[in-house]
């Protein structure tokens, strides 16, 4: 907190909030269930139940003005070159989801199984015989970005090119709301590798889900160039920063938690269930944005259209309302029926299935092939954004192994 130890202030794009937000979420939830910051000029809601029906009342809460605080612009304003379904309230994203979930289906997701463990074997393989590396340089910083590239139909030779230009996207500056010049260049490198690349396709030529949907019509209707440009925008940033930050996120908690850290190793199939605890307890998703369409009181605050409003899904799913006295408690026995980790509603995460199944392999291959890493938590750097939590460097040691390509000539081979 910036401010007195009495004042409660929550601004997201503050540094020392990143640390532990959860002391600051716990008196928003407490002490003003509807905050508003009155500086950077935003309503938050933190309760669980809150949260939930903000998102799934997208008639009163609307995506159309932008789904980051910082992209925050009045609702029907959308950008000529780019335009993602996350940013459209139904009917136009229902038109816009059904026609992508024909060629993002969960058999295609089921597919890439094999491919995955592949491609976290190959990270794993390059460090195993040192005894050292940094887990996120190393291993989960890029495997998620050769995932969706697989998936698009991305070139090899391109990903890393990619990865920066989303790494930059998301750069914040301590405390400030503004988008500093790096964030806006790595958006327009996205942007523009992807209206190059789209030149070079040919509608159905079976370089993966980007020529799919080029080739696709629903009820009469294609994608727009500008709706294509969003969906490939939209997928390369969604489907490699959250991923790539939840693995990282839950092998520093598993750090901190050897009990629990040691079940895994016994037993790496518990995989699934460390991953939904990690997204219930420290989301790499702390927040969405909406804007209002209509004026509405809550907890007594008269909130107005067209104000901000923030979806704080880290302080949600730590209420003790919906998780019990121990919701502040990191339990990968808890098995939660429902968090909101992905969102809830019309927008709940598309890429949900992926980011299970990316989770669950890097756990289990993790733990199976670098079971003893040690985490050097005087040396890790957190990563400071506005939404997305997570770290830039977590150096680990651990005894080292045997490479997998050695005994097996098909890792090691980037799907293409
Ligand atoms: C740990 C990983 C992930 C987390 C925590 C996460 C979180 C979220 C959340 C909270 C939303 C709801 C946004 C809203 O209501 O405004 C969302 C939407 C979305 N996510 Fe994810 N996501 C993850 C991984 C992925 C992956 C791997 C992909 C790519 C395939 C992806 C693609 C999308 C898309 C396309 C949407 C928009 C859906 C729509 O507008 O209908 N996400 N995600």
């Amino acid at each position: 907190m910036s401010a007195s130890q009495n004042e409660l202030v929550y601004n997201p794009y503050a540094f020392a909030l990143h640390d532990d937000p959860y002391a600051t979420y716990q008196r928003l939830r407490d002490e003003a269930p509807a905050y508003w910051n009155p500086d950077l000029e935003f309503w938050v809601l933190s309760r669980f139940d809150d949260v939930l029906q903000a998102f799934r009342d997208f008639e009163t809460f609307s995506s159309a003005g932008g789904v980051a605080l910082e992209n925050r612009r009045p609702i029907g304003q959308v950008s000529p070159e780019n335009q993602q379904m996350i940013e459209l309230d139904p009917p136009d994203h229902t038109h816009f989801r059904k026609l992508v979930s024909r060629v993002f289906t969960g058999r295609r997701v089921a597919e890439m199984e094999d491919d995955i463990r592949s491609i976290v074997d190959r990270y794993i393989d390059n460090v195993i015989e040192v005894g050292t590396a940094d887990l996120v340089t190393d291993i989960t910083g890029p495997f998620p970005m050769d995932v969706i590239s697989a998936l698009l139909g991305v070139p090899a030779e391109d990903r890393d090119a990619l990865r920066y230009e989303a790494d930059r996207l998301l750069v914040r500056e301590d405390g400030s709301m503004d988008l500093p010049a790096e964030a806006i260049e790595g958006f327009f490198g996205l942007l523009n590798y992807f209206i190059a690349d789209l030149k070079t396709r040919t509608p159905g030529d079976g370089r993966g889900l980007i020529s799919d949907l080029l080739a696709l019509e629903v009820d009469g209707r294609a994608l727009s160039e500008p709706e294509l440009l969003g969906f490939c925008t939209l997928f390369v940033i969604a489907g490699h920063e959250t991923t790539t930050k939840m693995v990282a996120n839950t092998i520093e908690l598993l750090s901190r938690h050897p009990d629990q850290r040691s079940q895994v190793v016994a037993d790496p199939t518990v995989a699934p269930a460390v991953i939904e605890e990690v997204l219930r307890f420290h989301n790499s998703t702390q927040y969405m944005h909406r804007t209002l369409t209509r004026d509405i009181e809550m907890h007594g605050q008269q909130m107005h259209e067209g104000d901000s409003v923030v979806l704080l899904i880290g302080a949600a799913n730590h209420d003790p309302d919906e998780f019990g006295a121990t919701a502040g408690v990191f339990d990968i026995g808890r098995r939660p029926e429902r968090h909101l980790g992905f969102g809830y509603g019309a927008h709940f995460c598309l890429g949900a299935a992926l980011a299970r199944m990316e989770g669950r392999i890097a756990i289990e291959q993790i733990h199976r092939r670098l079971g003893d890493y040690q985490v050097d938590h005087d040396a890790k750097v957190r990563f400071h954004s506005g939404n997305v939590t997570g770290w830039e460097s977590l150096p680990i040691t651990f005894t080292p192994g045997q490479k997998l390509s050695d005994t097996t000539n098909q890792r090691g081979s980037t799907p293409s």
